[in-house]
């Protein structure tokens, strides 16, 4: 190995040997602006463990700060918490360069990685509660499922009160701080809650179930150790306290407008919205998606109360850039919120009952009647849609 990495000392027993992904810029649609780490941890027990491994590029990496603390093939176990490629990737390549004694994973996860890399990595199955000696440590085995996968697991350390947490818990992040205390508190919240709008909002019941069970345990978490981003070891329970928050999607009076534009028309009443919105005492942000990426959006909707959304009509149908943004949100359902539909056309005008289509399968309480306008928006129309965001934002007030 030609490149250095170190790791880095976690508590006397936990030491960080993940990757730092600077390059990253798109993680399956959500745009990681930020780059992310893939944290993989060893802990130095008598039975020597690797918890999870990194995505396949980053092997050397890996397996060089491993070696910054022990010679790899000294490990004796490998924890697979979960089975996604950004955490197994070059699993049966750091299996085939350990030869560790055992490699244990749910009962869910040993078939996903069998399904993932047709071969046989000889899988210990463990269940739900069950657990581990490592000789002088101890740890126990929580299935979380749906939390990311139906496969995924969290590993509690009993001695030092640690929780390797998965995805769970996570934010994509990179760098070279370790520890969410040394990182800025403002850089923290947009990027666990992005994390958690795009990749956990879907699943926020099992995340609440989840959140339910850890509180059910009865331990301590004294610090919580992700897959992605920094360790919690100040204050973990702030983390946990926007997870609930989040998962039970309280909503704020913030209105987005999502709307994308040819000719200027529907800008301009998307502008007219925002200021009836405003008026009414709504916080507002317009998100035209010519400059805006789908992930900020669902960013913004996770706390919003309202979301209006307007696209020209073009081939009779939705802008594509509104096709886009709406198919991604719709798989995130986001619950409670209110909203409506806008847009110009020049003959056919068939983009407003598409919104409207996609408004109502997300259960999106429509407020008002729609506001669609042939070509250019006159005095009248637009005050039309100033009187469609006092609406909404009236609606959000009595919510
Ligand atoms: Fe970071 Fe679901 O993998």
């Amino acid at each position: 190995m030609k490149e250095t990495f170190k790791a880095v000392k976690v508590t006397d027993n936990v030491w960080w040997v993940g990757a730092i992904d600077w390059a990253v810029r798109d993680f399956h649609g959500y745009s990681t602006g930020r780059g992310t780490t893939y944290n993989a941890y060893l802990v130095m027990a008598d039975k020597i463990t690797l918890i999870d491994t990194v995505k396949a590029p980053f092997k050397n990496e890996l397996l060089a700060r491993i070696a910054s603390v022990v010679e790899p093939g000294k490990i004796d176990y490998i924890i697979s918490n979960h089975a996604e490629m950004d955490h197994t990737g070059c699993l049966p390549g750091v299996i085939e360069a350990v030869k560790p004694e055992k490699v244990f994973a749910s009962a869910m996860g040993a078939k996903a990685l069998a399904e993932h890399f047709g071969v046989d990595l000889q899988i210990t199955t463990v269940k739900d509660g069950e657990k581990l000696s490592l000789g002088n440590l101890n740890v126990s085995f929580v299935e979380t499922r749906m939390c990311h996968w139906p496969d995924s697991m969290v590993t509690y350390l009993h001695e030092d009160e640690l929780l390797f947490s998965q995805d769970a818990f996570g934010m994509h992040l990179a760098s070279y701080e370790r520890f969410a205390d040394e990182i800025d508190e403002t850089v923290l919240d947009v990027e666990a809650a992005k994390y958690y709008a795009n990749i956990l909002l879907p699943l926020s019941t099992f995340v609440a179930k989840t959140l339910d069970k850890a509180v059910g345990l009865g331990v301590p978490f004294s610090i919580i150790a992700p897959d992605h981003g920094p360790i919690w070891r100040a204050e973990p329970g702030r983390i946990i306290e926007s997870y609930a928050r989040w998962a039970g999607q309280e909503r704020t009076n913030k209105a987005i407008v999502v709307y994308d534009t040819m000719w200027g028309s529907t800008a301009m009443m998307a502008r007219a919205i925002g200021e009836g919105l405003a008026d009414g005492g709504a916080s507002v942000k317009l998100m035209p998606m010519g400059s805006s990426h789908r992930s900020d959006v669902a960013t913004e909707i996770l706390d919003a109360g309202a979301m209006l959304v307007g696209s020209p009509t073009i081939n009779n149908t939705l802008f594509p850039t509104l096709a886009d943004v709406l198919t991604y949100l719709k798989g995130l359902k986001p619950k409670g919120l209110v909203g409506a539909a806008f847009g110009s056309f020049g003959w056919s005008g068939e983009a407003v009952k598409d919104i409207t289509a996609y408004l109502n399968d997300m259960e999106v309480e429509l407020v008002g009647e729609p506001v669609k306008v042939k070509y250019v928006p006159d005095a009248a129309t637009l005050a039309e849609c100033r009187q469609l965001g006092k609406m909404v934002a009236k609606r959000l007030g009595d919510m």
